[in-house]
C-alpha cells in the first residue's frame, strides 16, 4: 500500500486549503491546467472539467471554532478527525495532536487585511498565529504552510514577527505572495503562502512560487467556469439559487457587475451581502462565488449567508493543490537526501569500525531497508545519540570516536 504524508489542518473552515491534501479530488475547468500529467479523469458529469491526480496524503486532523464548518466537510465527504473547538482552549488544555509531517492553515486575517482596522498583531484574533507556532512546536512537522492576506506583509512587524517566532522553534521560513489568477484560478486574489520546514532536517531552498509567474503562467477567464450554469430561475441546484438581494449602492465595494471574460475580483468574507453583480439584475450566487474560488461544480453548502463568508474565507482548492504539490516534491527530495547521506555514510564506515546500533524507525514517512553481503541496516536512529542515522552520519564519519 501506497505510503502516504500526514497532514494537520489548523482554521480547516470548509476545508478549501485541505483539498490538495484530502482523499476527495480536485475538480477544475481543464484550461486551469497547464500540466496534462496532473489530470486524471475528465470530470464524468461537468464535460469541460477534469479531476486532478490525487497526491499521497492523508489528513489526520481538522479544527474550527464553527460547527457548521465541519458540517459542510462531513456533507461533502472531506471531514477527517474534524475538532470543532477554540485552538487557543485545546492548546491551554495541552491537547496532544496526532503525529504529522505537514502542517496546514490560514489563521484569521481580518486583522491585518487592507479593507479592515488593520489592528495586526495588536488584536486577539491577530494573535492567532501563535497557536499555529505552539502545534507546529509540539508536533515537529517536517514542513508547515500558512496562508494569509496580502496586507500582512504591509502591516508594521507583522511578517518579521511570525518569521522570528517560527525561526525560534527551529524553523526555516520563506514566503511569497501569490497571484491567484495567474495559476488558473478565474480570480483576481493575492496571497501571502508562508512555507517553513525544520532546519536540521530539509535541506532546501527557496521554495520558488513565483517562477510560476514567469515561466509557468496560465489564465482561465471566469465565463469557462460558469459556461455550464442554468440560471437561479430554472436551475435544481440549491447553491445556484442562493443569492444576496441586498440593494445596490451608488459607491463602495460590491456594487460593480462582473467581466466574465477576464476574472471574478477577490471573494470576500466580510462583504455583508455586498457580493458583486452577475448581471444588472442580481448579484452572484453563491454557487458562482465558489466556482471563482475552484471549488467543485458540485460541492454541497449549507445557508446562504454563511456559505457566501465561508467561500469568501476559503483558499482555492487549486491554489491547495499546487501548494501540496510542492510539498510532495519536497518531501520527495529529502528521502533522496537521506538516501544519498546513508549511502555515503555506509561506504565511509564498510571496512572500517562497525556502524552504530539501529532502531528501525520511519523517516519521511519511509522505513528504508538496505541489504549488505553480511547484515542489514535499516535507515533510522542511533541509540547512542537519538538522532537520525543520516544526521548523525552527514559528515560521512558519524560519532565513532
Ligand atoms: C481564513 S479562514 C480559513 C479558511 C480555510 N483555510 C479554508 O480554506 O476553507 C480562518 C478560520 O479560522 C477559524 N477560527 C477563528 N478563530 C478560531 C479559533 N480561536 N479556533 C479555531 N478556529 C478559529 C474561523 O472560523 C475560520 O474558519
Amino acid at each position: 500500500m501506497e505510503h502516504k504524508y500526514k497532514v494537520i489542518s489548523l482554521f480547516t473552515g470548509i476545508g478549501g486549503f485541505d483539498f490538495g491534501f484530502c482523499n476527495r479530488p480536485v475538480v477544475v475547468h481543464k484550461d486551469s491546467i497547464l500540466d496534462s500529467s496532473w489530470v486524471q479523469s475528465s470530470h464524468p458529469v461537468f464535460e469541460s472539467f477534469v479531476e486532478l491526480n490525487q497526491l499521497p496524503f492523508e489528513i489526520v486532523f481538522q479544527n474550527d471554532v464553527i460547527p457548521n464548518c465541519k458540517s459542510v466537510c462531513e456533507l461533502n465527504g472531506i471531514e477527517s478527525n474534524y475538532v470543532v473547538d477554540d485552538i487557543e482552549r485545546l492548546i491551554e488544555n495541552e491537547y496532544r495532536f496526532p503525529k504529522a509531517d505537514v502542517v496546514i492553515g490560514g489563521f484569521p486575517c481580518q486583522d491585518f487585511s487592507n479593507c479592515g482596522k488593520r489592528t495586526g498583531l495588536k488584536s486577539k484574533r491577530g494573535q492567532l498565529y501563535k497557536s499555529f507556532v505552539s502545534v507546529v512546536k509540539q508536533v515537529k512537522p517536517l514542513i508547515f504552510v500558512c496562508e494569509n492576506v496580502q496586507g500582512l506583509l504591509t502591516v508594521p512587524l507583522a511578517i518579521q514577527t511570525i518569521v522570528n517566532d517560527f525561526e525560534s522553534i527551529g524553523y526555516r521560513v520563506n514566503y511569497e505572495l501569490i497571484d491567484c489568477s495567474n495559476h488558473g484560478i478565474p480570480q483576481k486574489r493575492k496571497r501571502v503562502i508562508l512555507m517553513g520546514w525544520k532546519s536540521n532536517s530539509i535541506e532546501f531552498e527557496k521554495t520558488g512560487w513565483n517562477s510560476i509567474k514567469s515561466n509557468n503562467r496560465i489564465q482561465c477567464a471566469i465565463e469557462k467556469y460558469f459556461a455550464h450554469l442554468q440560471s437561479p430561475k430554472q436551475t435544481n441546484d440549491k447553491s445556484q439559487k442562493q443569492y444576496s438581494n441586498a440593494k445596490r449602492l451608488t459607491k463602495g465595494q460590491g456594487q460593480s457587475v462582473i467581466d466574465v471574460s477576464r476574472f471574478a475580483p477577490t471573494i470576500r468574507s466580510e462583504h455583508h451581502g455586498n457580493i458583486e453583480f452577475r448581471n444588472e439584475d442580481r448579484r452572484l450566487t453563491v454557487r458562482e462565488c465558489a466556482l471563482c474560488q475552484t471549488f467543485p461544480p458540485d460541492f454541497k453548502f449549507g445557508s446562504m449567508t454563511a456559505s457566501y463568508k465561508q467561500i469568501g474565507n476559503a483558499l482555492p482548492p487549486l491554489l491547495s493543490y499546487i501548494i501540496a504539490r510542492k510539498v510532495y516534491e519536497l518531501l520527495k527530495r529529502r528521502c533522496v537526501y537521506l538516501w544519498v547521506s546513508l549511502l555515503f555514510a555506509m561506504h565511509s564506515r564498510i571496512g572500517s569500525s562497525e556502524p552504530h546500533t539501529m532502531t528501525a524507525n520511519q523517516l519521511g514517512g519511509q522505513v528504508v531497508l538496505l541489504g549488505l553481503p553480511s547484515r542489514s541496516l535499516r535507515l533510522g536512529v542511533c541509540i547512542q545519540c537519538n538522532r537520525s542515522v543520516c544526521e548523525c552520519t552527514s559528515n560521512g564519519t558519524g560519532h565513532a570516536e
